[in-house]
């Protein structure tokens, strides 16, 4: 894999204080280090970047928060919440916090991607990342989010605090300094009588950016009016938009009304920019801020009790609730910090253990772990295809949970415990209990995908997952199977599930 050269040098600082302050003696460089946290965004960029100059490899270095544990964790602070940055969404989804504090980001998590996605992906990288369509944006805009930024100066880390609103410049541009780091983000504590209202328009409701997505919130004042509303729009401007003209409307009197409704939704429209994309044009996202708007309001005053809106159910992709509806019932705990590691050039050594064994390689940084456990490792059951993210072909177990490994490092992987299909056996060496039940059911098909869809069953129900063909559908959405033959995969689940009694349940 040639685009492997990529990347010059690798550090993983053990804390907060020694990654800024390598940022900072780095930053005069020409080309200063790439700060890596999931990869799901730099993976596919780095990708095309090579495609495209290929001479440019070898340029860049490569800083690591995986041992930074100051970026984890989600925590109340007084009247506020405080997610750190490396948090991911998957751990976000399932946290009691986020769906009691902070509701339209959980339901923003719970729509994002594929669990093999959001097992990588964090808040921090999506917030970085910078595009008008991120999923996490509108709700944090709605939730009146800071975010905290540090650097080194004067000898010491140096923390500062930029409103969301002011924190995108344009598409893949943002206020954070090259020589800093996204840190946390804080919101207020949402009241309990508060509502929210998501919906993410796209085609397929798995791995797909949104063509539209709409966030708004709404704070009963208990006297039948409002004292706070807030709407944001994705993907229909240059950066994630706050629409205030909408709030005052809404503020003086135009909430609860068919009229004041349409006057708002209209609003929304004309405050959208889209352009026309290969995912829309911008007359339809123009035409969807207005509608999903209206229903939003629709919705929300309808469960207020407004007689106007008496018996209004939106349509289903709308997801409506207040405060503490908690998504799934089952946390996922923050993934323990890694070793860190010096700065070091050329190739780079990793120890982890795979399908049970110690393992000890030096490899290039670049190297991504589907290529070390083909090409070196001979355990071809793991396959490329979209080599995107896209397909879910590649996937592994890395410390219980699947990700792809076409978008994993392989250096990312030190001390951690990597399953690929080839290490999925009972402990007395036959088949383990879930490939016996897919098996059964008819449930294996082709050669590129079965291994994939046993991965994201297993990590599924190794994560508390349990049975239910909605929540055993969503288990394998990252896998994509080109002869549409999911109906047996689901069998062959169910199966398992009734197997495991039942599992704990997500949903
Ligand atoms: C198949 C696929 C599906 C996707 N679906 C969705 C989706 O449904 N919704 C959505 O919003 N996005 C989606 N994405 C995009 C991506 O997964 C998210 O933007 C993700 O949150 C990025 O996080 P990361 O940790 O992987 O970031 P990385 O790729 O590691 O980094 C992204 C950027 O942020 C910078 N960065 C990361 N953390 C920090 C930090 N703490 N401080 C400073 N800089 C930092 C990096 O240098 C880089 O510039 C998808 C991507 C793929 C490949
Ligand atoms: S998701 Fe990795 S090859 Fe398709
Ligand atoms: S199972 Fe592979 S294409 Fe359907």
């Amino acid at each position: 894999m040639d685009w492997e050269l990529g990347i010059s040098g690798y550090i993983a600082p053990a804390t907060l204080s020694a990654a800024v302050r390598y940022l900072a003696e780095s930053s005069t460089q020409e080309y200063p280090p790439l700060v890596w946290a999931g990869g799901t965004d730099l993976m596919p960029r780095m990708r095309m970047r090579w495609l495209d100059s290929p001479e440019q490899g070898g340029l860049q270095s490569l800083l690591s928060l995986r041992s930074v544990s100051e970026l984890s964790g989600i925590e109340v602070v007084g009247d506020m919440l405080r997610i750190g940055s490396l948090t991911t969404i998957e751990e976000m989804r399932r946290s009691p916090l986020i769906s009691a504090h902070a509701p339209a980001l959980a339901i923003a998590c719970d729509l994002f991607a594929s669990f093999q996605i959001r097992h990588a992906a964090t808040l921090g990288g999506n917030l970085v990342n910078a595009s008008p369509a991120a999923d996490t944006a509108g709700p944090l805009l709605v939730h009146q989010a800071v975010v905290v930024c540090a650097g080194w100066r004067d000898g010491s880390v140096d923390e500062r605090h930029i409103p969301l609103a002011e924190f995108w410049l344009g598409p893949g541009r943002c206020a954070l300094a090259a020589d800093e780091l996204l840190v946390a983000v804080e919101l207020p504590i949402f009241p309990d009588s508060g509502w929210v209202a998501y919906e993410k328009h796209c085609r397929r409701p798995a791995k797909d950016i949104s063509i539209v997505s709409i966030t708004l919130a709404v704070e009963p004042d208990g006297d039948g009016g409002l004292c706070r509303s807030s709407l944001a729009l994705g993907a229909v401007a240059p950066t994630p938009l706050l629409v205030p003209q909408v709030a005052e409307l809404l503020a003086e009197g135009g909430f609860g009304s068919k009229e004041g409704h349409s006057r708002a939704s209209r609003m929304a429209a004309e405050a959208a920019s889209p352009i026309d994309d290969v995912r829309g044009s911008a007359a339809h996202r123009r035409h969807l801020v207005e509608v999903l708007t209206h229903r939003a309001l629709d919705g929300i005053a309808a469960r207020m009790g407004y007689s106007d809106f008496n018996g209004y159910e939106p349509p289903q992709r709308m997801t409506i609730t207040q405060s503490g509806s908690a998504l799934t019932n089952c946390e996922l705990p923050p993934m323990t910090p890694q070793p860190s590691a010096e700065l070091q050039e050329g190739d780079i050594e990793v120890n982890f253990t795979l399908n049970g064994g110690p393992m000890r390689r030096n490899i290039a940084a670049g190297a991504t772990l589907v290529a070390l456990l083909r090409e070196d490792e001979n355990l071809t059951g793991t396959k490329i295809a979209c080599e995107e993210g896209e397909c879910g072909a590649c996937s592994v177990l890395l410390d219980g949970r699947a990700v792809q490994s076409c978008l994993t490092l392989a250096v990312e992987c030190e001390g951690r415990e990597v399953v690929t299909v080839e290490g999925v056996y009972a402990p007395d060496g036959e088949l383990h209990d879930l490939m016996e039940d897919m098996l059964i059911e008819g449930g294996v098909q082709c050669g590129f995908c079965s291994p994939g869809m046993v991965i994201s069953g297993l990590s599924h129900f190794l994560n508390g997952g349990g049975g239910g063909e909605q929540e055993l559908a969503r288990a394998i959405e990252g896998n994509l199977c080109r002869c549409t033959g999911y109906l047996r995969l689901l069998s062959g689940l169910e199966r398992h599930a009734a197997r495991l009694g039942g599992g704990v349940g997500l949903e």
